[in-house]
């Protein structure tokens, strides 16, 4: 039987919820409080998600005076994740922080100097590194199937138009869409090519034009062993949610999202006689093997991130999204913000 863990959650929102919904459903877990500003929050989750025994707090600080807590999830607007993350744990809690994990680097220090402090454990929710089609990308690139990497791209497209979160807190200026939102491609691509040394970017603002942040940004970068990448994001693109990420290696290409059932690999065909294959032309594709690979769709796995920091805790697994992980993301993104600002390359820091 699992042991139960004693759980806290600051930050009712939306994703709140869904870190409820994992919770509720797994073993071993019991929530003993939760919080947000706004206790409407905490009553509409506390009866949604049947928790009568937890306790509803509208302000962190009294509950983790209050209470102890195995576990506590920090799923605040991003501005608020640093103060809510180092509060919980000063108080002696780990913590499970979403992504961001900050906006800006200094915090992310901050985070780092309060876990290690502690002694506590300290996962960052950079949710893509469990979702099923890019677990399953990384695992074929690391095992050379699609060869040597040399170049690879990834995107973050979400309308945010109908998204400004309680009390409008994406639309900030401080909350680029390339730290806020892209931090998942960016993430993502660090998993799977090394941290990336230098970037130059572009950014524009013709959709959004009344949130204080632009809305576009395209970035390119260099990856460690000469691998280049590049890095789309639009928040207020007309079109369907996606993650959309292409990486091409020397023996093939993957491609693969975070909405589609399927990942596509594209081997070359060996020919024989050196010439394009009659149809060639036509078609297009006549030099590849196409496989369609099923991958299950679980977009936002938080149940699995939930799972990493149990066994971390109980079993002393290492925890894949530390907060020096968390952190390095942010560096890349930082170093877009000022890319697309200055017109100039930015070489990426990793000092913390
Ligand atoms: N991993 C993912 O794929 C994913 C998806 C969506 C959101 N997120 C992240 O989850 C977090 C929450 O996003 P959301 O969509 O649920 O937003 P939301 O607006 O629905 O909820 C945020 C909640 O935090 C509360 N809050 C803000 N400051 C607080 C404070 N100081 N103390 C207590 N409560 C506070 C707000 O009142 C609100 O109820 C954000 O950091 C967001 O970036 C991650």
């Amino acid at each position: 039987m699992a042991k139960t863990l004693n759980y806290g959650l600051i930050g009712c929102g939306s994703f709140g919820g869904s870190h409820l919904e994992a919770l509720t459903k797994m073993e071993g877990v019991k929530i003993t409080a939760i919080c947000d500003k706004h206790m409407k929050w905490c009553n509409d989750k506390k009866v949604r998600y049947g928790l009568e025994d937890a306790v509803c707090f509208d302000n962190y600080e009294e509950m983790l005076a209050k209470m102890k807590f195995d576990i506590v999830t920090v799923a605040t607007s991003d501005k608020a994740h640093a103060g809510a993350t180092v509060a919980a744990l000063k108080a002696g809690n780990n913590v499970l922080c979403e992504k961001p994990m900050a906006l800006f680097l200094d915090e992310c220090k901050e985070m780092i100097k309060a876990q290690e402090e502690s002694g506590k454990l300290l996962m960052v929710g950079q949710v893509c590194r469990f979702t099923p089609g890019f677990v399953k990308a990384k695992e074929m690139v690391d095992a050379g199937v699609i060869g040597e990497l040399y170049y690879v791209e990834s995107e973050y497209a979400h309308d945010y138009a109908l998204i400004p979160g309680v009390d409008n807190w994406r639309v900030d200026k401080d909350r680029e869409p390339i730290i806020g939102g892209a931090c998942h491609a960016i993430d993502l691509l660090r998993w799977i090519a090394g941290n990336p040394i230098e970037t130059m970017a572009y950014s524009n603002h013709k959709v959004l034009t009344d949130w204080p942040v632009n809305d576009t940004t395209v970035a390119i970068m260099k990856f460690p062993n000469d691998v280049i990448g590049k890095v789309f994001t639009s928040v207020g693109c007309k079109r369907d949610y996606t993650m959309r990420t292409v990486l091409y290696g020397t023996k093939g290409t993957i491609i693969v999202d975070n909405t589609t059932p399927y990942l596509t690999l594209c081997l070359e065909k060996s020919t024989k006689d050196g010439h394009f294959a009659d149809g060639y032309f036509g078609t297009g594709s006549e030099r590849e093997i196409r496989h369609l690979i099923k991958v299950s769709l679980n977009n936002h796995n938080v149940a699995q991130e939930h799972k990493v920091m149990r066994e971390a805790l109980l079993d002393g697994k290492p925890l894949m999204m530390t907060g020096r992980e968390g952190a390095a993301t942010v560096a890349v993104c930082r170093a877009v913000v000022e890319a697309a600002k200055t017109g100039s390359a930015v070489k990426i820091e990793y000092d913390f």
